[in-house]
């Protein structure tokens, strides 16, 4: 039997309270299941709160100790500082940029996957009953493009200042995204299969859809070269049906027929902004999960954190909603589940407990820890 390690890192703002159900939950999961064995450890830090007290966001040796982990486990990053000091955190720590890009670069999590799929319960946004058919997995480059933060400012502070900002695209990178990408088509469709709820797309009625997307009319070399890459790659995945979208009429469709989409490929910075608003589409920040993975070295930690922020405006009111957070601990439990069937029995609990709870209070306010105590319970 397997036993999981997960560093579990609350982070800043809501963080602490919702990572608190999460633990909770896991818990409980692992109370009502022998085979189940998780461990977690606790830790303060990447966080403002750690940078009050210790002058750094982080110990210098974070990502080392956080190495040894099978797992991270995060609540949220960042803090705007107090009223009274707004800029306190800008001026030492936006120099640097956030700790979560220096976990997924340092643990080469490459791979970021935000489903989109609104839940019973969740709020609904779009008038068209077609909404409740949204049924999409956004897959985000994670480790380049827009985010290598290469680039300058030249004549700081004159009216001849010069800023560039390059995007930085690698055969390396854009080929294993890519390729995920038509991989997880296949599993969606074939859990669809499985579940009776097939779905076509295309002329020759394919079972599933990866669409890639670009900025090509504007941006020509990137844009050339991924969709080059995509046509080669389609090719040895004859089943799936291909699409592309430029990003801003992608942005179009996500709000006026987002039911068409199956699985979305997008590079760092486009799929970051594609997937806030794919959270709308699920019902908002509250509810939507995240994971940011390594799927070709799975001895690497992947981090599981909610699409949602720190939401300092709320924190430490027990009012922030642990749906985000408690789902995507069922993805960390769904990627253990790959080598473990207790967890992937497990996360596949966790998910359904949590949609059941959503379906019945969703449309309340309820108290962060009452949502978790309901969670607990029925696990
Ligand atoms: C996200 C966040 C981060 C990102 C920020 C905090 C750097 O917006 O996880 O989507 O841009 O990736
Ligand atoms: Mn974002």
């Amino acid at each position: 039997q397997k036993t999981w390690h997960v560093a579990v890192l609350p982070g800043d703002g809501i963080g602490p309270e919702v990572i608190a159900q999460a633990t909770r939950a896991i818990d409980a999961l692992v109370a009502a299941d022998p085979a189940l064995a998780i461990e977690y450890e606790t830790f303060e830090w990447p966080s403002h709160a750690w940078h009050e007290k210790h002058g750094e966001s982080a110990p210098a040796d974070y990502l080392q100790r956080l190495e040894k982990f099978d797992a991270i486990l995060l609540g949220a990053l960042g803090d705007p500082g107090p009223a009274d000091d707004p800029n306190r955190y800008l001026l030492s720590d936006a120099v640097s940029l956030s700790p979560l890009l220096e976990i997924r670069k340092g643990f080469d999590q490459w791979c970021c996957e935000r489903p989109c799929r609104p839940m019973k319960g969740a709020p609904q946004y779009l008038a068209d009953e077609r909404a409740n058919d949204i049924d999409m997995l956004v897959i985000r480059e994670n480790s380049e493009g827009e985010y290598v933060n290469q680039g300058g400012r030249m004549a700081v502070g004159t009216k001849n200042e010069i800023a560039t900002q390059v995007a930085l695209f690698t055969h390396r990178a854009t080929d294993r995204i890519i390729r995920h990408a038509f991989e997880q088509a296949r599993v969606r469709a074939a859990e669809r299969k499985a579940e009776g709820r097939e779905r076509s797309f295309g002329r020759d009625g394919k079972t599933s859809q990866v669409c890639v997307i670009t900025k090509r009319n504007a941006q020509r070399f990137w844009g050339d070269m991924w969709t080059d890459m995509f046509a080669e790659i389609a090719k040895d995945y004859p089943d799936v049906a291909t699409h592309h979208e430029l990003v801003d009429a992608a942005c179009m469709k996500f709000v006026s027929h987002p039911w068409m989409f199956d699985v979305v490929v997008a590079s760092n910075l486009f799929g970051d902004i594609l997937t806030d608003l794919a959270a709308v589409l699920n019902g908002g920040m509250g509810v939507s999960p995240s994971s940011n993975v390594n799927p070709s070295d799975r001895s690497r930690p992947p981090m599981f954190e909610p699409t949602h922020g720190s939401a300092p405006d709320i924190a430490g009111k027990n009012m922030a909603g642990p749906t985000a957070m408690l789902l995507t601990t069922a993805m960390m439990l769904d990627w253990m589940g790959v080598e473990d069937e207790a967890a992937a029995r497990a996360g596949n609990r966790l998910r359904d407990v949590v949609a059941a709870d959503l379906a019945d209070h969703g449309r309340e306010r309820r108290a962060t820890d009452e949502t978790g105590d309901a969670i607990v319970a029925a696990l």
